[in-house]
């Protein structure tokens, strides 16, 4: 008996040799002294942030991107029909210009974060075309040469494939799509202009769609320049293959790629009861690294960065969103480095 089980262990250890020496090095705490997670890549590597985190001393020294995590939304931005807010809006665009980041502005159109106006508002088919032009060529001429890419469109498709019901479906129909993108060109030629949504590499339907629609305009000559995928996942959820393979196509459709919201959850699955382990942490150090040096072999051509979605676990979106526990960024709530940053900064 005591033989056959020598033999078992044997065979076990046999067979996982190669699995143990596969396995990636754990990766040490690091500090953030002195080292630079944008100058280690040659891509740009962004942030999304609100107002008061713009004088953060890890976003001067750590990205050189930025995104507002909201400022820019309708809601903000546009309170009432006659009336836009650019405080914080500017304070944005200052820093960035002050502090030689690029600014990839978030959303000029979108179906959540809208003033109730808007929501509200009545009129022609026309007319909506008239207040979708208006709030957009506002905003984008305002900050012509300063903002230098757009999110145009939000979220257009629903996950099986079909355009959202939103508003601006419902008013304008489906070109609103593409007078959208023609309304920003025309208010900022130099733009870059994106259409940006979720779980792309999650469900092949929704991710063709997309593809189909803007190489559809793209072919009738309406400026769409890239693309985002949001990149709201989990240590588990998708799959590598299935997450390379997106990005691939999206280049291969010749459209610029954003990897535009990236966090990592260690907690997709919502336990109630929960506890983060090391071993969850490198698991999520080792999906990030795996996603940035994936992303450093496209053509630079399409590389438009990756922006991850907030700078410390304390003001990631996903625990209020979701009403969960979660830690899917960089930074720990007191602004120190978690094995992720030291993953991609090694
Ligand atoms: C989130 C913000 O981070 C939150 O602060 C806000 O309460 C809700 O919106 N997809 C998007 C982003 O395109 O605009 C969302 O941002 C996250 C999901």
């Amino acid at each position: 008996m005591k033989s056959l089980y020598l033999n078992y262990r044997f065979l076990y250890l046999l067979l996982s040799y190669p699995l143990i020496s596969c396995e990636p090095e754990p990766i040490e705490v690091c500090n953030t002294d002195q080292q630079s997670l944008y100058q280690r890549y040659d891509f740009p590597v962004g942030v999304a942030i609100e107002p008061p985190h713009t004088t953060e001393p890890i976003v001067q020294t750590q990205f050189n991107s930025i995104t507002p995590s909201n400022r820019f939304k309708p809601e903000f931005i546009h309170p009432q029909e006659k009336t836009f807010y650019w405080h914080h809006a500017d304070l944005l665009v200052d820093y960035a210009l002050a502090n030689e980041k690029r600014l990839h502005a978030h959303t000029l159109i979108w179906h959540e974060q809208l003033p109730i106006w808007m929501e509200n508002f009545q009129g022609s088919k026309s007319d909506w075309e008239a207040m979708m032009k208006h709030h957009i060529s506002t905003i984008v001429k305002r900050y012509k040469g300063k903002v230098q890419a757009w999110d145009v469109i939000n979220e257009a498709f629903l996950e099986d494939g079909t355009l959202r019901p939103n508003i601006w479906l419902k008013n304008i129909g489906s070109s609103y799509i593409e007078k959208a993108f023609q309304y920003a060109h025309e208010a900022d030629p130099e733009a870059l202009l994106f259409y940006n949504d979720f779980n792309l590499s999650f469900r092949p339907t929704k991710r063709k769609a997309v593809l189909d629609l803007m190489t559809n305009l793209k072919l009738r000559g309406v400026p769409i320049h890239g693309i985002g995928m949001q990149s709201h996942i989990s240590t588990i959820f998708p799959s590598d293959q299935d997450f390379i393979s997106t990005m691939e196509k999206i280049t291969q459709a010749g459209f610029k790629l954003h990897i535009s919201e990236l966090d990592i959850s260690v907690n997709s699955i919502s336990k109630e009861k929960f506890e983060l382990t090391d071993e969850m942490l490198q698991r999520q150090a080792q999906r990030y690294r795996f996603i940035f040096n994936n992303y450093q072999r496209i053509e630079k051509q399409y590389q438009h960065g990756i922006t991850i979605w907030g700078v410390s676990d304390g003001e990631s979106w996903i625990p209020n969103y979701f009403g969960r526990e979660d830690y899917p960024l960089l930074f720990d709530e007191f602004f120190n480095p978690k094995p992720a940053y030291c993953g991609l900064i090694k």
